[in-house]
């Protein structure tokens, strides 16, 4: 049985992939400053580090027996880090050096790295293959460029397997104790309205899209989560070093997403055109078929799946 340290196992995505790592044979630690993971969320069949990962010591000292890493402790919120850059490169970047020190230290050879749909910024064309240009437009986005970029380098100078899995838009809940508590993405923020008894609200109906509002892939978590499974698997079994995305490889519009919930929740929630937000491309639907070849994985869930669940959990 392998060892695996996951770094963010408290938090959102990292509590599914807690789970499916355990499910897969898998002894787990768990490594997480709670800064904004519940602690209630680690599976009890978990060894929980409380540390930040900027503690090289305490990372080595959790890296003890492991044979991989899969290391999702970020911060994440795209407008909190044009407000505070440098708090996303202390934890982002800084993160990673601490975490691949502490590898190299101990001789910790496979990777697994939360990247985001983040590092392409905006396209020229979607579906967005791996081979699109890295054009980030936030510091959040260039901390996971350079993220993906500092495993790579670590790869070529020590022996090191890597996948970076580029995730599109993340919904969804596993269990209804495990939903997304964020309140930047849409189905959260779109429950939020209702649960207040606002209208939620649809940025821009003027897109150059079907029904003109913005397109987005969105993944049940479930189903990136086992993503990660299929991608410990790879970087176990062979030498390889990948950067793929992560997602359905089919765009849902924003009001294909209200409408979904009003299925789900039975009546017209009633959503309002507003204008367009600053910064939100028209489409980001990924490329999957590199994630399909080289993980012999998909994603199965539909958008009303990933509705009903973020409902069930919320
Ligand atoms: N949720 C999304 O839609 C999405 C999309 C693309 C990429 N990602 C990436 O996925 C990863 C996980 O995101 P999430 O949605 O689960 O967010 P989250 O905030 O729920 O989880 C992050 C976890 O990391 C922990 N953490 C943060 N800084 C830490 C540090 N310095 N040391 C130790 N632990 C630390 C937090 O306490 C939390 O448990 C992040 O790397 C994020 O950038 C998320």
């Amino acid at each position: 049985m392998s060892r695996w340290l996951l770094t963010g196992g408290a938090g959102y995505i990292g509590s599914h992939v807690a789970r499916d790592l355990l499910a897969s044979g898998r002894e787990v630690v768990v490594l997480d400053d709670l800064s904004t993971g519940i602690r209630e969320r680690v599976p009890v069949d978990a060894e929980l580090v409380v540390a930040s990962v900027l503690d090289t010591d305490a990372v080595r000292r959790a890296l003890d027996g492991v044979s991989g890493v899969v290391h999702l402790a970020a911060k994440k919120a795209v407008g909190e880090s044009v407000e505070q850059p440098l708090l996303y490169y202390r934890e982002n970047v800084g993160g990673m050096t601490s975490l691949l020190q502490a590898m190299d230290d101990v001789g910790t050879a496979c990777m697994v790295y939360s990247s985001s749909a983040a590092v392409y910024g905006e396209p020229a064309w979607s579906p967005i293959s791996e081979d699109s240009p890295l054009q980030p437009l936030s510091p959040y986005g260039e901390t996971k460029v350079i993220g993906e970029w500092m495993v790579r380098d670590v790869a070529v100078a020590r022996p090191l397997s890597w996948v970076s899995l580029r995730y599109f838009n993340v919904a969804g809940a596993g269990a209804i104790n495990l939903g997304d508590p964020s309140v930047n993405n849409l189905i959260p923020m779109v429950f939020r309205a209702l649960d207040r008894g606002e209208s939620p609200q649809i940025f821009g109906t003027d897109y150059p899209t079907l029904d003109g509002s913005c397109i987005r892939d969105y993944i049940h978590v479930s189903d990136l989560s086992a993503a990660h499974v299929a991608a410990a698997d790879l970087v176990e079994r062979e030498v390889v070093g990948v950067a793929l995305n992560v997602g359905t490889g089919v765009g849902a519009s924003v009001i294909e997403v209200m409408d979904a919930v009003s299925e789900v929740v039975g009546r017209d929630v009633g959503a309002v055109a507003v204008g367009r937000r600053a910064g939100d491309p028209p489409e980001l639907v990924a490329q999957v078929m590199r994630a399909q070849e080289t993980l012999g994985w998909s994603a199965r869930r539909s958008l009303t799946e990933m509705v009903s669940s973020a409902y069930a959990a919320r």
